[in-house]
């Protein structure tokens, strides 16, 4: 069984769908994986009571109690490792963890660490990327799965989505746009890696 843990600072939006997904018929026929644990580095994060509503392992770790990145990095992997099976590394996905990860922690899970990035990577890294699409005239948005690499929103493109920019978005209605492409494609991207892994 490939134990997969999911990482989220916030709603968990792109969690709950993928959570979802793991739960169908298709996926279980298909795949021998699960969605064993969610960790949020912050302990309001809404996305956490969906997944123990659902009976998945929720770990809170505070990343403001830890002295530096490393330290903070070190411990997540420890509570990562945790859900390790001989044989199986844990698979993990970055959904909305809004946290920047040490060099030695992507290397660790080189190859079976995800993140999902709300812009047609290579256009538009790090943040806001929303309102940067709109203030350039770009006539679409999108989204890009890819593999995490230590330099921030790099790293091998595993899927990509198209979303058209319409007359007067704003940065809040292209981002919905956005969201609803995520939650179809990062599950199918998952699924698609697991496949051929
Ligand atoms: C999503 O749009 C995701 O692409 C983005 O944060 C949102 C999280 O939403 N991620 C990043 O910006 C990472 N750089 P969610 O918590 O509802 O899944």
């Amino acid at each position: 069984m490939r134990n997969i843990v999911i990482l989220i600072s916030g709603t968990g939006s792109n969690m709950a769908a993928i959570v979802k997904a793991a739960q169908r018929d298709a996926w279980r026929e298909k795949l021998d994986a699960r969605i064993a644990a969610v960790i949020s580095n912050r302990a309001d994060a809404k996305g956490l009571a969906f997944a123990a509503g659902l009976g998945i392992a929720t770990v809170v770790l505070d990343h403001k109690l830890f002295d530096s990145r490393e330290a903070f990095d070190t411990a997540l992997a420890a509570q990562i490792d945790h859900y390790e099976e001989p044989g199986s590394p844990v698979l993990v996905v970055l959904a909305g963890f809004m946290r920047i990860l040490t060099p030695g922690f992507v290397s660790r899970y080189a190859g079976r660490l995800l993140n999902i990035h709300p812009s047609l990577l290579p256009a538009f890294p790090g943040l806001h990327t929303h309102q940067r699409a709109l203030d350039e005239g770009c006539k679409v948005a999108g989204l890009t799965v890819h593999q995490v690499t230590a330099e921030l929103d790099h790293g091998a493109i595993l899927a990509q989505a198209v979303v058209p920019v319409l007359p007067g978005d704003t940065a809040d209605a292209l981002a919905a746009r956005v969201l609803t492409q995520e939650h179809l494609i990062y599950p199918r991207a998952i699924s698609d890696l697991l496949q051929h892994s």
